[in-house]
């Protein structure tokens, strides 16, 4: 039990059913501002943390997104107020690699004040270049390159499993102070319409996450009144690559000290919570707005050919000692058995015009 078993049992216990979402469990449990796994203060990524991400493999992945944003400024023809906007900036590391790397203005989209806080400090050298916004809502019309990553596999899931030929929803109950899996129907209109679009003649038992907060922050993101390309960088299958055998447990997971299970329920608040993105509801959602997409493939790819240019500059020289710490992260990056098949990239373009 943990103090957020607490506060959920509470809420629990207010509900008519005496049960809450699986959504809103993890909601709580990543974002309860004094008890979440997020809440608080951004958590250390990376070797001594509970997991890495691009972010912490170094520096060499905010050069190239910032050569990313160098090229998208100047596609659109260097506009004057154009800028880099980063979500889920976490402990503001990635907007530092990408500052160091170009002289782009970046603005960090942040609901949570000492989150602010944490990258008001890490980015001090920057602070003539470096601003805030609580929302997408919040953003100025101008001409960006939006970039996130790990940011949509960290929003709330509702978690449904095939039962007896049609979709249930796994509700979490509280018995005996212990947190269970309970199924009952679906709990909204919007998640039985998510459901009549899943296929119906699968194994009994076969789970699978539905993500309306993902869903929800494309159509914010679309509804933003910045215009140019998003770049979203995450782990995540096409909706078919769901209903495979390998997939039938679903992708949810937890986090902890480099270890990964699905004991979901377990340490509430402690470990980070984590479901692969269905990157076709997210584009086919982006679409239904107007954005078009630029690319979507395996991460490796994407940056591979980012990197492309970097790579023929070093043709001959033998690399010195900062060289080679950039190549083994190019390597992390890119290579398929390392971040570079497991993470893929959607960049969308967004038109001017849905800004108004
Ligand atoms: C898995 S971490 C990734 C952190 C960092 N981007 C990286 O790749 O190392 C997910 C981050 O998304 C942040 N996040 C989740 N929802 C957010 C939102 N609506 N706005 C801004 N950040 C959010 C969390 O606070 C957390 O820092």
């Amino acid at each position: 039990m943990t103090i957020l078993d607490d506060i959920l049992i509470a809420e629990a216990t207010a509900d008519p059913d005496g049960r809450l979402t699986f959504a809103r469990v993890m909601e709580l449990a990543l974002y309860h501002p004094e008890h979440g796994y997020y809440g608080p203060a951004p958590r250390r990524i990376g070797r001594a943390g509970d997991f890495f991400t691009a972010v912490s493999a170094g520096q060499l992945y905010g050069r190239l997104l910032a050569g990313l944003a160098e090229r998208t400024w100047n596609e659109m023809g260097k506009p004057g107020e154009f800028c880099i906007i980063e979500q889920g900036a976490h402990d503001g590391q990635l907007a530092h690699d990408m500052l160091s790397a170009c002289g782009l203005p970046l603005r960090i989209v942040e609901p949570n004040p000492r989150y602010q806080a944490a990258q008001h400090a890490r980015l001090a050298d920057f602070q003539d270049r470096v601003s805030w916004t609580d929302s997408l809502g919040e953003l100025p019309p101008c001409p960006a390159l939006f970039v996130c990553n790990e940011l949509p596999d960290a929003m709330p899931v509702h978690l449904l499993r095939f039962e007896s030929g049609e979709w249930r929803e796994l509700h979490v109950a509280w018995e005996g102070g212990r947190a269970i899996f309970k199924s009952g129907p679906l709990s909204s209109g919007r998640l039985r319409g998510e459901a009549a679009r899943l296929p119906v003649n699968l194994p009994e038992g076969h789970m699978m996450e539905i993500g309306l907060a993902a869903l929800d922050w494309m159509e914010a993101l679309a509804r933003s009144a910045i215009h140019g390309r998003i770049f979203i960088a995450d782990y995540g299958l096409d909706e078919e690559e769901f209903f495979s055998p390998e997939r039938a447990g679903g992708t949810l997971r937890r986090y902890h000290s480099h270890q990964s299970d699905d004991r979901v329920l377990e340490d509430l608040g402690r470990c980070d919570l984590t479901a692969h993105v269905n990157f076709t509801r997210l584009a086919e959602t982006a679409a239904s707005r107007g954005l078009s997409t630029l690319a979507y493939e395996h991460q490796g790819r994407f940056l591979g050919r980012l990197g492309m240019n970097w790579l023929r500059s070093l043709d001959g020289a033998p690399p010195d000692a900062a060289t080679q710490a950039l190549l083994r992260q190019y390597h992390t990056l890119t290579h398929p058995a390392f971040l570079g098949r497991s993470f893929r990239v959607l960049l969308l373009e967004k038109p001017r015009q849905l800004a108004s």
